[in-house]
């Protein structure tokens, strides 16, 4: 049987998300027509390459180390990380353009310079980053899909966590943030299967944010609601 494709000829990816939301404001639609060309490397899309040639990092950044964080939401956390490691060239993906557009506002607020944005689903990114390039992943408060039934719609499920091994660079880190207890089982069953160790050596390193962590748009909902945080660091073995 031959597997389904788009006339682009991307392989058919299912995806549950939410695509558009509500209305964007005029100054959101003004930031993704002026300012998300120059940001996307084109090389994502399959119409632009479908070769799927990998992307020149070199180009993008400057050589510098690559960070990569998926699904950003409204993109705080993105730009804070941003501002904070200038050192680094961090891409951020979503699928949902009115988080893409927030993002947006918040690179022209902050003036950062060292970000690149794919406006879509992250394993059309994965096809494209060489092996072993990316230096560190942030994948924060993953679509919990709390049905049994949807459960391998979760990012941490192998369909998704190959391709981010094979992305990684050995030692590369890995955190991962949710608020899901099941969620947080499902994380140390299949994440340490796809080639990463858990670096949890007490409660405090799991119960604890990062250092240099600032509380993400649905972090706060979460707590809003009473829901506890846990904060996973793997790492590339
Ligand atoms: C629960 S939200 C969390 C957003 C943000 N990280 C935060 O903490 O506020 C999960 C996000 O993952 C995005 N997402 C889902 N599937 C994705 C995929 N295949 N590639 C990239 N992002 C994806 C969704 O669009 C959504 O914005």
């Amino acid at each position: 049987m031959t597997k389904r494709t788009h006339p682009t000829g991307a392989p058919w990816r299912n995806f549950y998300g939410r695509l558009k939301g509500k209305h964007l404001r005029d100054s959101q639609q003004a930031y993704l027509d002026e300012d998300l060309a120059a940001l996307s490397p084109g090389a994502v899309d399959w119409e632009a390459n479908p070769e799927r040639t990998p992307l020149d990092l070199a180009a993008l950044f400057g050589g510098k180390p690559l960070w990569l964080e998926v699904g950003f939401g409204g993109g705080e956390h993105l730009v804070h990380q941003a501002s904070l490691h200038p050192e680094v060239g961090i891409i951020g993906c979503e699928p949902y353009i009115n988080g893409v557009a927030m993002l947006l506002g918040k690179i022209r607020k902050a003036g950062v310079e060292n970000l690149a944005v794919h406006p879509g689903d992250v394993r059309d990114l994965f096809d494209v980053l060489p092996e072993a390039s990316v230096e560190r992943a942030f994948l924060l408060y993953p679509d919990p899909w709390p049905k049994k039934r949807h459960h391998r719609r979760r990012f941490v499920t192998p369909d998704y966590l190959a391709p981010l091994a094979r992305v990684m660079a050995p030692g590369a880190l890995l955190r991962v943030a949710t608020d899901i207890p099941d969620y947080v089982r499902q994380t140390l069953e299949e994440v340490p299967r796809a080639g990463f160790e858990w670096l949890a050596e007490r409660p405090a390193d799991w119960r604890e944010p990062w250092n240099d962590w600032i509380p993400t748009r649905y972090e706060q909902k979460a707590l809003r609601e009473g829901r506890v945080p846990h904060y996973l660091t793997f790492r590339r073995v």
